[in-house]
């Protein structure tokens, strides 16, 4: 009988400590009050590495990440990965939500909830002035390339049913930029701010609107994992934050408009 009972309780032990181990490893523990965040650190000026400053992740949805998570009293903590991944990263609780000028998409709302949108973009074809592309009918023949998981395969699927294109998905935006400039691709799809950025560096890129409705334009939102709590909480800072004209200033701080 007290074999029985060292047993049983031994078996309690054990399973408890599963237990925790579980929950543990999880990226949210709530008592440690911090959040962990997910991102693609390629995409100026959303997010990025300045190198020449230090390995850090800047940007403007890191400036609004940061205000949100102080204002509710967690502890911010960023995790980089590529844009493909984070989608996968939240289901499987790596992150606990993710910063990334990430747009709602019906298809990304089967697996994960979106705040409200905090910012709107539009679609751009960059080009090289040396190459004549200065409209969809250009593109004809041409390499264009998008971001591995972005909406803007999309965008290129919607180009090919018009011209003859061939899609280039390649993971890293500036990588993407790269090789429009050694020519190895003819054109790639990309959003107004991040292009701001690109052209004014270099006088060689041009680029051209894929014109749409209004009420089609893209726009970047928070993604939580399903039925997340955070979820809430964010959408009222995001709104005190429109509203009292914090997210302008974090907007004007990074953003160059044309
Ligand atoms: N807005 C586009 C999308 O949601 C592109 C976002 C790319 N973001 C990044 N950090 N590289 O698919």
């Amino acid at each position: 009988m007290k074999k029985l009972m060292i047993l049983i309780g031994m078996l309690l032990i054990v399973m408890s400590l599963a237990a925790c181990g579980g929950s543990g490893s999880g990226a949210a523990s709530a008592d440690k009050k911090t959040l962990v965040m997910g991102t693609s650190a390629d995409y100026p000026p959303y997010e990025y590495i300045d190198t020449a400053k230090g390995s850090e992740v800047i940007g403007f949805d890191i400036d609004i990440a940061k205000q949100i998570t102080t204002n509710l009293g967690y502890e911010l903590e960023i995790k980089n990965m590529d844009f493909n991944s984070l989608i996968e990263a939240l289901k499987n609780d790596r992150v606990d939500f993710v910063m990334a000028g990430m747009t709602p998409t019906e298809k990304r709302k089967n697996s994960v909830d979106f705040s409200n949108i905090y910012y709107k973009a539009k679609q751009l074809i960059m080009t090289t002035d040396d190459n004549n592309i200065g409209s969809i009918d250009d593109l004809n023949g041409k390499k264009v390339a998008v971001q591995l998981g972005s909406i803007q395969e999309k965008e290129a699927e919607k180009i090919q049913q018009q011209v003859d294109i061939e899609i280039v998905k390649l993971n890293k935006i500036p990588e993407i930029v790269q090789e429009l400039k050694s020519g190895r691709i003819d054109a790639m799809i990309i959003e107004d701010a991040v292009a701001f950025g690109f052209l004014e560096k270099d006088q060689s890129l041009d680029t051209f609107e894929i014109k749409k409705p209004a009420e089609k334009t893209a726009g970047s939102a928070v993604a939580f994992q399903k039925n997340s709590h955070i979820k809430e909480a964010f959408n009222k800072e995001l709104t005190k934050m429109k509203e009292n004209g914090d997210l302008d200033k974090i907007a004007e701080k990074w953003f160059t408009t044309k």
